[in-house]
């Protein structure tokens, strides 16, 4: 039995300082009925928790370590540039190398800005669209995550398209009344919606690997159709890259699929496990933001640089030749092994993946819609409580995808691999 006293311990003092005991509700544990571990320290694919359980870190902070914990170039570029301070409220080189570094391989946006979270990155483009347009409207998918930005905590009712309504307290429906939701995979219902609102929708805004309720892979051929039709509605096409971004390829979904989307937000990985987000968008549409246009946007720590010293230590070894197959060739073979049991065991369960993200679907039919989602998570829970007993840490909730870092070898992947083997056998046969 894992040991848990330390941790149990801290959870009862967090308890009394923040809502639920943590700064982010889904690290809570609340969807495995547990109670968190709290973490020591992290290096490569490996993480220790406060009463000295080791795990192979599946979770690598929710996306943003592709290159494992304690990567020795982060590690040092971090360490050269504290030592400098940590912020002056004014411009540094760091920003301008950051962006050299993203531009000059990311054929699809001209300028960016650097904000300090997904969430900021992907609200303020959102609010560029709005602006750039003249629009008021959005369209966006059941199941697609864009933060906590207020317009966008909609849920999708059933129907063709269905106005928003807040699935969250404190959001005024008057505030989230020009969110369109439809249902991932309908082309018939985006094109429904421009019908019916024809010059009002500013922008179709997703994530083109679905990946924060399930990981819900469309085809290229959906992803094409939304591009013909913000072209044909002089609609802006809204990338959320904040996943996807410098994941599956440097320059994310986009490169991927080579569909050009007109804004894209990025976060996680950008900032090398510390917060930056950044938006982008050719110079046109760039051109409208602050203080060069009059889309409003700011940030006290925007560009701060210790965290952008470590976003170009880490997209700098993204960037090397070969990187991203590497990625997925190592996520594959993890994926295919423990499919292959899976399947010889005949059992219903599928490791989805894509480049180096993957889901547990407790089903053996592809998905590509939120309501196709089998919503029994009682196996989940199961795997995910046997996997820390094995010391597999995987972010605690069915729902959430898990990401394979560099520091990932073949041979932890395949001590992995046998341990979730372990794991559904115990799902299944337990
Ligand atoms: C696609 C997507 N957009 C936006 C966000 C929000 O990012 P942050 O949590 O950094 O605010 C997330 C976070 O998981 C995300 O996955």
């Amino acid at each position: 039995m894992l040991k848990r006293e330390k941790s149990e311990k801290l959870y009862e003092e967090a308890l009394n300082y923040f809502p639920g005991g943590v700064n982010s509700p889904v690290r809570a544990f609340k969807a495995v009925e547990g109670k968190p571990l709290f973490i020591k320290k992290g290096d490569g694919a490996y993480m220790w928790d406060e009463d000295d359980n080791q795990y192979i870190d599946f979770c690598c902070s929710f996306g943003p370590l592709i290159l494992g914990h304690n990567h020795p170039a982060v590690y040092s570029n971090l360490i050269k540039n504290i030592a400098n301070g940590t912020s002056y409220g004014a411009p540094t080189r760091l920003e301008n190398e950051l962006a050299k570094l993203i531009l000059s391989k990311n054929p699809f946006i001209d300028k960016l800005r650097f904000v300090s979270s997904g969430t900021e990155a992907a609200m303020s483009a959102i609010r560029l669209a709005r602006g750039f347009t003249g629009r008021n409207k959005i369209i966006k998918f059941e199941g697609c995550y864009h933060g906590h930005v207020d317009a966008l905590l909609v849920k999708a009712g059933s129907g063709l398209a269905t106005f928003g309504e807040s699935s969250s307290a404190g959001v005024p429906s008057k505030v989230v009344e020009d969110t369109i939701v439809i249902p991932l995979n309908d082309i018939a219902a985006v094109e429904a919606c421009f019908e019916k609102y024809p010059n009002e929708i500013a922008c179709i805004a997703l994530e083109p690997i679905p990946a924060n309720n399930g990981l819900l892979i469309q085809e290229k051929s959906f992803l094409q159709k939304l591009r013909e039709i913000c072209d044909k509605n002089g609609a802006l096409l809204f990338f959320d890259e904040v996943i996807s971004g410098f994941r599956v390829a440097f320059a994310g979904a986009a490169e991927f699929y080579g569909i050009t989307p007109d804004v894209v937000a990025y976060g996680k990985i950008i900032g090398g496990g510390l917060p930056v987000g950044a938006y982008g968008a050719k110079k046109e549409v760039m051109a409208h933001v602050s203080p060069e246009g009059p889309v409003y946007q700011a940030g006290t720590l925007s560009g701060n640089p210790v965290a952008m010293s470590a976003g170009i230590a880490q997209l700098s070894v993204c960037a090397q030749p070969g990187f991203y197959e590497d990625q997925a060739e190592r996520t594959s073979f993890f994926t295919s092994a423990v499919n292959a049991y899976a399947k010889e065991k005949g059992y219903p369960f599928k490791m989805v993946s894509i480049g180096s993200i993957f889901w547990l679907n407790f089903d053996n039919k592809t998905i590509r819609r939120a309501d196709e989602i089998n919503s029994d998570m009682g196996n989940f829970k199961k795997l995910h409580k046997t996997l820390l007993e094995h010391g597999v840490y995987l972010g605690p909730s069915g729902y959430e995808v898990g990401f394979v870092s560099l520091a990932h070898s073949k041979e932890i992947l395949k001590e992995a691999s046998e341990k979730f083997c372990l794991a559904l056998d115990a799902c299944f046969k337990g």
